[in-house]
């Protein structure tokens, strides 16, 4: 039986069609290859399989690890770290790129026990809607409009602060100064009348942060199994203030979408697309996490950096005795924003402690930056530190000099709060609270460093 049969005419015309197919194949592949040039991945090393270069990370001062390679490499380079192959950067062009232009090929990346811990809706793990849509209500509340209203409430925080410390030596000022953080972040978010529960948040949330860098193992007996259950405890404090909001509302007869929100949980609430009260509660415990170490850091390190710069300190007490000058009151949002010098102090404390070094991103498809590949799934490490430690960037970079922030920075060169997409909303309002406690701290106690802080 015949199967196949072809005429030798029609034979001639396969023949040729085929040649003339792989012809336009072949160069048109050639063509493209020639085009996009096979990239190579940024220099550096990618140390042992699977642990990579962890040990030399930890075996010695992490920024000396970053420094070194930075000197050998260039401000591009990959490592391998913690499991995953990353790439490096520390100048202010790439940063721009990953964190502002091209900030959609680079999702937030976290370790899996830290997304657990403060819940898988937190602003800090998202992207495109869902992340703006939260961004806008953040924002709503921490901006200079939103937090001039707070000045009054953060005064009072921080006298009780100051004055529970009196008669008291402190051990450890990082850990009272969270305190004062912690009391200014749930002011921010659930207001003044929520204040009472304040107790029993932080104690919950005490056991919660212990287990933020814990292995995931949810076994009991475990750190993480402990902080688990903290934050159940914890949703169960938010998921009665919620209740008790949304009856007071009713009851003054408020409009849940049109009314003007006073604090974080009132924006929340008040998003006319609505959030669920699992959304809002990993929100809330996401910006205590943002909040409280970050702020009472930089604080300590401006103590510290006050005490050791005398002349700094007189310069800095003189500034704030003059904003009082005429008359016992309370402080207002326009004397805060009368402070050049302590905003100084800050900015420079920002940058010469840069309490967050880096950040992480992934990349989510292949990247081209500079001539190099950044293969997808790679983590990209922006690293702040090394920018603000730059000495073409800042001159003499190890020595606390306020005065140079009389020159506004180049664009992305201070990073200490980001930039682009995920910069820190709270940024303002980080300042606001940190110049209040200086205020009251260099006017009312005679020395920083003899005091019992
Ligand atoms: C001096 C204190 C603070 C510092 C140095 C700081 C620094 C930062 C940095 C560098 C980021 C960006 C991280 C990244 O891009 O991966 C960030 C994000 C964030 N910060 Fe802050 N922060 C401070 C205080 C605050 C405060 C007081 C709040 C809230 C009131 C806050 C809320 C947030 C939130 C919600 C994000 C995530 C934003 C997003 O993913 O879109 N931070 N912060």
């Amino acid at each position: 039986m015949e199967v196949f049969s072809m005429s030798p005419t029609s034979l001639f015309f396969f023949f040729f069609f085929s040649i003339y197919l792989i012809h336009v194949l072949l160069r048109s592949f050639l063509l493209s290859y020639r085009r996009r040039p096979k990239l190579a991945l940024p220099p550096g090393t990618l140390g042992w399989p699977y642990v990579g270069e962890t040990f030399q990370l930890y075996s010695q001062d992490p920024n000396i690890f970053f420094s070194s390679k930075v000197k050998r490499y260039g401000s591009i380079f990959k490592t391998h770290m913690l499991g995953y192959p990353c790439v490096m950067i520390s100048n202010p062009e790439a940063v721009k790129f990953v964190m502002v232009t091209k900030s959609h090929l680079f999702k937030p990346t976290f370790p899996a026990s830290k997304e657990r811990m403060l819940g898988k809706h937190a602003i800090f793990f998202h992207q495109g809607q869902y992340h703006s849509k939260l961004r806008k209500l953040v924002l709503r509340s921490f901006m200079p409009d939103a937090i001039r209203t707070m000045v009054s409430n953060i005064h009072t925080l921080a006298l009780d602060f100051l004055i529970s410390l009196e008669g008291k030596s402190i051990d450890n000022t990082f850990l009272a100064l969270k305190t004062y953080s912690f009391n200014v972040a749930l002011m921010s978010i659930f207001g003044k009348e929520e204040m009472k529960y304040s107790e029993d948040l932080k104690s919950c949330y005490y056991v919660l942060e212990k287990g933020y860098n814990s292995m995931p193992v949810n076994l009991p007996g475990t750190l993480f199994h402990r902080s688990m259950s903290a934050r159940r405890q914890l949703l169960r404090i938010v998921a009665d203030i919620l209740n008790k909001r949304r009856w007071q509302m009713k009851l003054d007869g408020r409009d849940h979408h049109h009314h003007h929100p006073h604090d974080l949980l009132d924006s929340f609430m008040t998003d006319k697309e609505g959030l669920t009260d699992e959304q809002i509660t990993d929100n809330i415990i996401g910006v205590i996490f943002a909040a409280r170490d970050t702020t009472a850091s930089v604080l300590t390190w401006i103590l510290k950096y006050l005490a050791e710069n005398p002349t700094i300190l007189q310069a800095v007490t003189e500034e704030q005795e003059a904003v009082m000058a005429e008359e016992k009151r309370s402080l207002t949002w326009e004397d805060t924003r009368n402070m050049p010098l302590t905003s100084r102090v800050i900015q420079e404390t920002l940058r010469i402690a840069s309490i967050l070094s880096f950040t992480f991103r992934e990349a989510v498809e292949d990247v081209e930056y500079g001539g190099y590949l950044i293969p997808k799934g790679w983590k990209v490490m922006p690293l702040f530190r090394n920018i603000h430690h730059d000495p073409d960037i800042f001159p003499d970079p190890t020595r606390f000099d306020p005065s140079r922030f009389q020159v506004t920075p180049k664009p992305n060169t201070f990073l200490a709060f980001g930039n682009g997409a995920h910069s820190c909303p709270g940024n303002e309002m980080a300042k606001l609270e940190i110049l209040v406690l200086l205020h009251h701290l260099t006017t009312k106690y005679r020395s920083v460093s003899k005091r019992t802080i």
